[in-house]
């Protein structure tokens, strides 16, 4: 299904309700930056609490925002089934995760339990609200394999939040939960694998073949994948609690899982069929690079124990999934749908003859996007590299503020080409 046969202009939502959430998560990503800058030494250790409000502008701010704006667009086209009461879920669900994330840094930053109170209420409500309206979507969707991959992803998101609040109301001094250690690796491993990856391979099944002209996935695995991933991603939580050798086989079936998604896809991209050059080919290309690296990395620390006590272990782990995998996709991802979106209203709204609006290769001007991409390289680089020498961590801060804001001004020069094209928002 094409993307302008699956989506009529009335089940579309108003172009500001995505919009909102996809313009927001580049000003988190710039924040991320100032915390590295400021405190380039936090990323010698998971457990600083720049590392964790780090981590949360990341996986809340930029990744979570991005994907549920993405979602609340996607979710009528793909899955034929728009979310309920679009506004007030959208208006609803933004606030609180702006509001939410930042109060959750702020209690990581103060370790103040007020802090960390309003980001449980937000956060809490917020993703409540998003998560009962997505579900109602997908429920009412006919499964293909992106819904499946979707509902699996969202059913990740509600387990990382359960968890995620639990860990807070124990930071906060509110509550102890049982088996705190265990509920943290899996409040982890459902947020970066559950919510983050799952969602990733089933838009990827869905958008890597239709925007980069590539032959489709074989059927197998798109069939199987997503499931198979979810199913390990609880075995795993599980043998934490009652058996934590059986740990190491479900982690290699993970390992082989995410292995063979990225290699499919650079193989895949390799054999598309139109050769222009395309900068989101090369932030997916970077992604894809980075997951193979980050078995690599679990596979040389299972070959040398000695490594994987290193605290540098998890932390480079961290810096390969969350920056060279999460942020180059979603990156590429926001280069596409803006865009795209720009054009249908504008299509949809003036009832444009071809000619008189701009494509969607014109929204944004590729000189913007090349130059983004390769201060985004050279950030991957040099975060990898301040891992192992603080002054680079530090460069890396600024590199990631200059690849942020130049992120945002590249998206806003396709929104200010749609309201000069008369374009409207609502
Ligand atoms: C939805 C996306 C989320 C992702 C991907 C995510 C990911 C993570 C990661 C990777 C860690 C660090 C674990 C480690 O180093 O082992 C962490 C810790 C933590 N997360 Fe999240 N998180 C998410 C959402 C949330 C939410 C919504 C909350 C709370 C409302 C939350 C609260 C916490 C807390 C309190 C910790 C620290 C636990 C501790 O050390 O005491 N997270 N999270």
């Amino acid at each position: 299904m094409s993307v302008q046969a699956g989506l009529s202009f009335e089940q579309a939502p108003p172009f500001s309700l995505p919009l909102r959430f996809l313009l927001t998560a580049p000003l988190f990503l710039l924040a991320a930056a100032v915390l590295i800058a400021w405190a380039p030494e936090s990323l010698a250790t998971r457990w600083t609490p720049q590392a964790l409000a780090l981590t949360h502008a990341l996986t809340l701010g930029f990744l979570a925002m991005a994907m549920l704006g993405a979602l609340m667009q996607m979710l009528p086209v793909v899955a034929g089934s728009p979310l309920p009461a679009p506004r007030p879920v959208a208006w609803l669900s933004h606030v609180s995760l702006v509001l939410g994330t930042l109060s959750l840094m702020t209690g990581f930053l103060s370790a103040n339990p007020a802090a960390f109170g309003i980001g449980i209420v937000l956060l809490g409500g917020g993703f409540a609200v998003f998560i009962a309206a997505a579900a109602t979507s997908l429920g009412r969707a006919a499964g293909n394999v992106t819904v499946w991959g979707m509902r699996l992803a969202v059913l990740s998101l509600g387990l990382t939040l359960l968890l995620g609040l639990a860990l807070a109301l124990l930071r906060a001094g509110a509550w102890t939960p049982p088996a705190a250690e265990a509920a943290l690796a899996a409040h982890a491993a459902f947020g970066l694998l559950g919510w983050v990856l799952l969602l990733v391979i089933a838009v990827a099944f869905q958008v890597v073949p239709m925007f980069q002209i590539t032959p489709p996935y074989p059927p197998q695995l798109s069939r199987w994948l997503t499931a198979v991933l979810f199913v390990l991603l609880v075995l795993r939580a599980a043998s934490a609690l009652v058996r934590p050798a059986a740990a190491h086989l479900v982690d290699s079936g993970l390992a082989a899982g995410i292995l063979l998604f990225a290699v499919v896809t650079l193989r895949l991209q390799s054999r598309r069929r139109r050769k222009l050059p395309d900068v989101t080919l090369d932030f997916w290309r970077l992604g894809m690079a980075s997951l193979i690296a980050c078995v690599g990395v679990w596979l040389a620390a299972r070959l040398w124990p000695a490594a994987a006590a290193s605290p540098l272990y998890p932390m480079l782990l961290a810096v390969l999934f969350m920056g060279g995998f999460g942020v180059s996709v979603v990156s590429g991802m926001l280069y596409k749908i803006i865009p795209f979106l720009a054009w249908f209203h504008l299509q949809a709204q003036l009832q444009a003859r071809a000619g008189s609006i701009p494509t969607m290769k014109e929204m944004i001007a590729e000189r913007g996007t090349r130059l983004h991409f390769r201060i985004h390289l050279a950030t991957c680089a040099l975060l990898v590299g301040g891992l192992l020498w603080t002054p680079l961590a530090r460069a890396a801060g600024i590199t990631l503020a200059l690849s942020a804001l130049l992120l945002w001004i590249n998206l806003l020069s396709a929104v200010r080409r749609f309201s000069r094209h008369g374009g409207r928002f609502v």
